[in-house]
């Protein structure tokens, strides 16, 4: 075979399969019908001795690895946060896996690395940050989020990381990993952190989370107030906005990121809201000194006559080799433009806000939080046993799929919005299915 071979031979299969699968996905049970271990079960123990035709690949996704998969491109998955692909973006992901950039240094990814600073500066531009932060991505927020209290803890000398009750548990994980002390803080009815229990939490802090849109209830923490506390105690400030800071795509939105210019570092997932593929997450620091003090180790190997004036971000995150995420984020970019962007934030918050209408208008139901943008969290009104048992029928009949909360000590069932595919009929279908199955359970 020659190079380029199969690409040329089953490339125009896997797209086509690709295509299929965005046409066909919405008939697809959205959870996975399989349990645990099933899929490993149906698969062989060892790897083949002999090579097989790639067809076969193609042939075990559908029949073995199809049914355990959980479909978060379907236009009814409504669990957690969305996580949709844009057809832009998986086919930049092709050619990223083509070119097989590897980042470890300026000199072995041009390219790769420019880009990913321009990508970063384009999208803190939409989004309507300071321009002239470093900006780079990391796989995850939680990677952010650890690099972050790495760096704070680093140029403070500190052992504390101070964050809400509603905050990410990504950042109990960083307090964990690096053995530091952390500080939690009450909320308030909004499940906002309370400035008066900061007050008396950051003194001695190395870093205090911030939340712009809380995984529970896309709560908005107070940024600005937060900003003035951590800047009196020298705290670093982190504002994790890893869903929410999608939407300041828009201009009606940007009330949220009121005092987010003030943060020391701050972290927005495209591969939440912005329709790129996993992964993909922005961390963004007006102190890349910081950064870099805390994770630049050039051994020898790795040095070349351009280390002084080239930027090599593996100095700037816990990674060495680092894969091209930058192309499929600016062909969402270049794609979708600002417009696009803004169409697909505002055609998911209106979808929520229907839903939301609905849930208000039923006497039998009640929306437990404000809502701020594309998620609305609610409950069957009645004990928490019905509410979860309502979501597990709801989730097992394959149509629709929601997650839960536990807001003030109350069960609540959990819809987000912000698929590509996702039109007002799907979000009807999810109400319907609530409706029923909660008329089934109150009549029991
Ligand atoms: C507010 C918030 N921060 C952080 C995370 C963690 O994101 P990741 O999966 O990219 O680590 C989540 C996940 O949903 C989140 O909701």
């Amino acid at each position: 075979m020659r190079p380029g071979d199969l690409l040329r031979s089953s490339g125009p299969e896997v797209i086509a399969w690709a295509a299929d699968y965005l046409e066909r996905v919405g008939e697809l049970p959205v959870l996975a019908s399989v349990a645990p271990g099933d899929v490993a079960a149906r698969l062989p123990a060892c790897a083949p001795e002999e090579g097989e035709p790639f067809a076969c690949v193609l042939r075990d996704l559908e029949e073995i690895l199809m049914p355990g998969i959980t479909h978060w491109q379907h236009p009814r998955y409504f669990a957690y946060f969305p996580s949709a692909a844009c057809e832009p973006a998986v086919l930049a992901e092709l050619l990223a896996a083509v070119l097989n950039s590897v980042a470890l240094l300026w000199r072995t990814a041009p390219a790769s690395t420019e880009l990913e600073g321009v990508v970063a500066a384009w999208v803190a531009d939409l989004l309507g940050l300071p321009a002239g932060w470093h900006g780079h991505i990391e796989d995850s927020a939680s990677t952010a989020t650890l690099a972050a209290a790495i760096a704070a803890r680093g140029c403070t000398g500190r052992r504390v990381i101070v964050c809400s009750e509603q905050s990410h548990s990504s950042v109990a994980k960083a307090a964990r990993m690096l053995d530091l002390e952390l500080r939690v803080v009450e909320c308030d009815d909004a499940f906002r952190m309370r400035v008066d229990g900061l007050r008396s939490a950051v003194s001695g802090a190395a870093m205090v989370v911030a939340t712009v849109g809380t995984t529970a209830c896309t709560a908005v923490d107070p940024v600005p107030e937060i900003a003035e506390a951590c800047s009196a105690a020298g705290a670093w400030l982190h504002v994790d906005a890893a869903y929410a800071g999608a939407a300041m795509v828009c201009p009606e939105f940007r009330w949220a990121f009121a005092g987010v210019d003030r943060a020391d570092s701050v972290v927005v997932n495209p591969h939440k809201w912005m329709l790129t593929p996993m992964d993909c997450s922005l961390l963004w620091s007006r102190r890349p000194e910081a950064l870099r003090a805390a994770f630049s180790v050039v051994p020898e190997y790795l040095r070349t006559p351009d280390s002084e004036e080239a930027l090599s971000l593996s100095e700037y995150g816990p990674a060495l080799g680092r894969r091209f995420r930058s192309l499929k984020l600016w062909a969402v970019l270049r794609c979708l433009g600002r417009r696009g962007l803004q169409e697909h934030i505002r055609r998911s918050v209106a979808l929520a806000e229907e839903f939301e209408g609905w849930v208000r208008a039923d006497p039998a139901w009640e929306v437990v939080v404000e809502r701020h943008f594309s998620l609305v969290v609610f409950r069957l009104r009645g004990d928490d046993d019905v509410n979860r048992k309502l979501l597990s029928a709801c989730n097992e009949g394959g149509e629709v799929f929601l997650s839960h909360a536990v807001l003030g000590d109350r069960y609540c069932l959990r819809l987000a919005v912000g698929g590509l595919l996702t039109t007002l009929e799907d979000v009807r279908t999810a109400w319907r299915t609530l409706q029923r199955i909660g008329t089934e359970l109150s009549q029991t």
